[in-house]
């Protein structure tokens, strides 16, 4: 027999947030994605009277579609739980690469506000090295964007401007960036990539998240999920 990956790893974060004491009225971050969609379907009951932040437009209409009110876009520095799919996991470091779906940005203040933070994935999202087989997305300042290409191509990166059926020239993301995937084969050092990234101008964030999983759930298709707790380093502003 096997299962749905993705349902998999909804249902070991729902297990874990059983365990929270989750009061109604509190507010819980929503990522952006497939697997996130999953979740919604095995926790729907337990989401009814919590309040809801969006990460991006497209969950805020996948929840406005299944009947909840959302609160759109990042708006206050206390969440109390984020749940989030990601591109690229190392399950030993929770280190990740996300913005598959251009949402990068709501989706790491969202992390970042969080005060426990669960992403879910299915196993071939699982890598030794983040970079193996996604590129690292980054969102730009568009009037920065011919200065940033020449940044990255001048640092040895390999970088376009990503695209979409339906619209000519570089996507543009919901808070009006635009999306950029770099290159880089396996990176070696996230931590510091991410922190070179950031250092151009005209970059306003990267899909690497690094140090922001509390846990990561892997969803596998012999009908079992692995949880993997962290020591998460990037902590809340609060905490
Ligand atoms: C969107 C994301 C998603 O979490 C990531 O792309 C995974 O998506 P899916 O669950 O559909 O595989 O980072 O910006």
């Amino acid at each position: 027999m096997s299962c749905d990956t993705k349902e998999m790893a909804a249902l070991g974060a729902l297990e874990i947030i059983k365990g929270l004491d989750l009061r109604d009225g509190e507010l819980v971050g929503i990522g952006t994605g497939s697997t996130v969609r999953a979740f919604l379907d095995v926790a729907h009951e337990l989401l009814k009277g919590k309040r809801l932040m969006s990460s991006s437009n497209s969950t805020a209409l996948e929840l406005s579609g299944r009947g909840f009110d959302v609160i759109y876009y990042p708006s206050t520095s206390y969440v109390r739980l984020y749940v989030d799919g990601a591109d690229e996991v190392v399950p030993a470091t929770g280190d990740m690469i996300k913005g598959g779906g251009g949402a990068l940005l709501g989706e790491k203040i969202l992390a970042f506000a969080s005060a426990l933070n669960i992403f879910i994935v299915s196993e071939d999202k699982v890598v030794e090295r983040l970079g193996s087989r996604s590129p690292v997305p980054i969102e730009v300042l568009p009037e920065a964007l011919p200065f940033i290409m020449e940044s990255l191509k001048a640092m040895g990166l390999k970088a376009s401007p990503r695209t979409s059926a339906g619209k000519m020239g570089p996507v543009i993301s919901d808070w009006r960036g635009v999306i950029v995937d770099v290159f880089t084969g396996p990176i070696g050092d996230p931590r510091r990539l991410n922190e070179s990234l950031k250092s151009i101008p005209g970059v306003i964030e990267t899909g690497l998240f690094v140090g922001l999983a509390d846990y990561v759930v892997v969803g596998r298709r012999s009908c079992t999920y692995d949880v993997y707790r962290l020591r998460r380093v990037v902590k809340a502003p609060y905490l």
